[in-house]
Formats: structure tokens, sequence, C-alpha cells
């Protein structure tokens, strides 16, 4: 089998590393990729956009790939699977309405609320006025959102509703609009990525991750700074409701619209202190730095159950296998990001990092010659699989201490919620 994987960040890394260990897979493309994927053996970056999805079909096409897996969501939303569908080349993503879900938080809630599956009350806007007078009658805090795809720089969440109204100045001036101002939820986050043949719905570990780019999970939003699997707030009990309650009225009312969503549904939830589960968004996409730690410990080979996905017999497929223990993630990024960082700098260290036993997984980097150079905010992920939280905490700093390169900024505290309520 021939795959394409779509995407450049670790996520992606983790997937065309995942991909090829299974033995039906025998090449690997990807577009663009990273310094890690260009190592990968049997793998070959291919270097156009993620947005050129015509350019991406025809990579497909001429090296007659057997699947495309596509990583982020900006050429799912783009309708990449649409485009691939009509050539006949079998792809795990769905197409531009399915990715809906996650490009418009407003269309997304009004399918969650006509499938009955808990959400945070809340109105969309087009405009300031009527959006300030709605925040006026509310409890603060209050969150204040853009509709669309903002690359996790669309959100608010306002103290007081004069920072709420800033907000809704601030997002409509960016070009934002709808936007959506919502209740506010305490508790604790937890993602629960599935995937689903548009019938059949079968969840993996669940992961969460820290977003913050402070230790304490304090300072600006990032794209993750690092991520454990299995999540221990996620209890089998809640799981099986997150199924019931949630996953599967989402792929039925799916259906009902007509829409047949092949990939990966990915739902953001909030447990409340009751253990109350309320979904924050979905995800159409594999989320990244969760992969990267959800991924490592799936046994049953990762193509073929993509390929269940695809071909629609995802309720004949076994069950997952998975290893036992756990996964942390810790992401090693450029100092300044998620403002502004230096690219170019020698990255060294990471033989020796793998050498103890954890596993690399590159994202912003590039291979110059033979020189792997950083080249994004966020670098590489090292991941580390033990037994229980201590044991992996330990070794995947143990890792990340022998990464090296000018300027590196990681944070030191990652797991520290889950191994508070565990070993
Ligand atoms: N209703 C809410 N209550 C509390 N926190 C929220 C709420 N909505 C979003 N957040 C916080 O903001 C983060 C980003 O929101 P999310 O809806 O996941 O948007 P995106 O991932 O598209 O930026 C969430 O992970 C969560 O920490
Ligand atoms: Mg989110």
């Amino acid at each position: 089998m021939k795959v394409l994987v779509v995407g450049n960040g670790g996520r992606e890394h983790a997937l065309a590393w995942k991909l090829l260990q299974s033995p039906q897979v025998k090449r690997c493309w990807c577009v663009p990729g990273n310094g890690g994927t260009a190592l990968l053996e049997r793998c070959e970056n291919i270097p156009l956009a993620v947005e050129d999805i015509e350019g991406i079909t025809q990579v497909a096409i001429q090296n007659k790939v057997d699947l495309v897996v596509v990583g982020p969501e900006v050429p799912l939303s783009l309708g990449i699977s649409d485009l691939l569908r009509e050539k006949d080349i079998p792809v795990f993503g769905p197409t531009q309405l399915g990715a809906k879900l996650e490009s418009s938080k407003s269309w997304a809630k009004s399918l969650m609320t006509e499938a009955g599956v808990p959400i945070a009350k809340g109105k969309s806007f087009t405009n300031a006025v009527e959006a300030k007078a709605y925040i006026t009658q509310q409890e603060t805090p209050i969150v204040v959102k853009a509709d669309g795809l903002a690359s996790g720089k669309g959100v608010i969440v306002a103290q007081t509703a004069s920072e709420a109204y800033a907000a809704v100045d601030y997002l409509f001036k960016a070009g934002f609009s709808p936007i959506l101002v919502e209740e506010y939820l305490i508790g604790e986050e937890v993602s629960i990525l599935a995937i689903t043949d548009g019938i059949t719905v079968r969840s993996l570990l669940p992961a969460q991750d820290h977003k913050r780019i402070g230790e304490g999970d304090i300072g600006l939003n990032t794209g993750g700074m690092g991520a454990y699997c299995p999540a221990p707030i996620a209890t089998s009990d809640l799981l099986q409701r997150v199924d019931k309650e949630i996953l599967q009225p989402t792929v039925a009312a799916l259906r009902n619209r007509g829409i047949d969503y092949r990939g990966v549904l990915y739902a953001g939830l909030m447990i409340s202190p009751q253990g109350e589960p309320k979904v924050l968004e979905y995800n159409c996409r594999f989320g990244d730095p969760e992969t990267q730690v959800v991924l490592p410990l799936l046994k049953t080979p990762l193509d073929q159950v993509i390929l269940a996905c695809v071909q629609q017999r995802l309720e004949e497929f076994p069950p997952l296998c998975w290893h036992l223990g756990t996964a942390v993630c810790v992401v090693v990024a450029s100092s300044g990001y998620p403002g502004k960082y230096k690219k170019g700098k020698l990255i060294t260290g990471i033989q020796e990092a793998e050498a103890i036993g954890v596993t690399v997984f590159q994202a912003g980097t590039a291979l110059e010659g033979d020189r792997l150079i950083t080249d994004g905010g966020r670098v590489l992920g090292v991941t580390a699989i033990r037994e229980n939280f201590s044991e992996a905490i330990t070794e995947v700093y143990q890792g990340v201490d022998c990464i090296n390169f000018d300027e590196q900024y990681y944070r030191r505290d990652i797991g520290y919620r889950a191994q508070s309520r565990k070993d």
C-alpha cells in the first residue's frame, strides 16, 4: 500500500511513522512534510503547500496512492476530500461540508443542539451592538469566539463585561463574522479523538494537552506544549457516556444532514466538577500534540483501521488494541513562541534521546543539506511510554535533556495534573 500524508507538523510525523510501521505500507509521501518525515525510511517529502489541494490531488494520482490521510483542518475545509473522492482516491478526512463541524462553530452548535449533545449555551452575532447587548445580560466570565478557523487565536475568555466588549470589537475588526458569545464552563478539559466511517464511531484513548505557554497553565495559548494519554480524568464510565450521549448522536446528526463523514471526530470536552461532559468544540482531524501520545500506544495497524473507515466497514473491524502504560509528550519550542522567534538553529541530540528509549516527533524542523535546523515555533515533541506517569515523566525529560538548539523553551511541568490524580 502507498499512502500520502498531508501536513508538516509533529502530528504528521507521528502519522507517517505509525503508518510505515504497518507491514502493508510500502511507501509514504508527506506533503509538505518536515525534517522528521524527510528522514523516515521509505518516505519522501513533496514541497507543496497544504492549501494547494489541486496539486496534492495530482501528486496522489501520479503516484497511484492507495490512501490519503489529511492532517490539518485547512485543506479539509477547502474541500480536499471532495476533490480526492471525485478522482476515486481513498481519503481519510471529511468533505468540505463535514469539515464545517470545525470550520464553523455556529454550524457545529446547531448540529449538536439538533442531536441533543450537551454544549455551552450561547448565541452567534453578526454585529457588535447586539453582541454587547447580549453580553450585558449575561454573567461573567464569558467566552467570545470567532466562528471560523482562527489557528487557535479566535477565542477570548473574558473575565469582565468590558473585556468581553473589547473581544467583540477585536474579532470583528480582525474580520471575523459571525462571532459567538458563550457561557463560561468550569472544569477540566479532555480530548476524545474518535474515528468514524460515517455510521460507526470508535473512540481512541483519551488524552489531555497543555495549551498555554507557561508552567502552571498560564500565559498565551499555543498549538500545544505537551500532552499525555490515557487521561486519568476519563474513567470508563465517562467514556461510555461520551460515546452514547455525544459521539454517536453527532455521527447520526451528520448522516441526517446527508453528510458522509469518514475521518476523525475529535471532541474537545469540558468535564464539570460533578463529572458532566459538555462539548467545547469539535475538530475534524487528529489533534496535535495529542496524536503524538495516542498513536504510539495504538497496537492495531493504523492503516488497517483507517481503511476500514474509508471503506465504511468499521462495524466489522475488531476492537482496537492498545499498549499498556502511559505516554507523555513534551514539546520543545523556539524561545519567543507563540510570539516572534528565530529560525535556522542547528538541532542536535535526537539520536542520543532516542537511544534512551523515547521517540522524537519533529514539527518545525527542516533539513539543510544534512544539517537539521529549526524552522518553526514548535520545533519537536519528545514522547516517552512507560508503565506509569511518574516513570514516563522522568524519562521524557531525560530525552528532552539530550536535545539541543539555541534558544529553546519547554515546560517542565507537563502532566502535573494527571500525576496528582495517579501514582
Ligand atoms: N465555553 C467555554 N468555557 C470555558 N472555557 C472555554 C470555553 N470555550 C473555550 N474555552 C477555552 O478556550 C480554548 C479554545 O477554545 P476552542 O473552542 O477549543 O477553540 P479553538 O480550539 O478553535 O481555538 C479551550 O480549549 C478552552 O480552554
Ligand atoms: Mg480547541
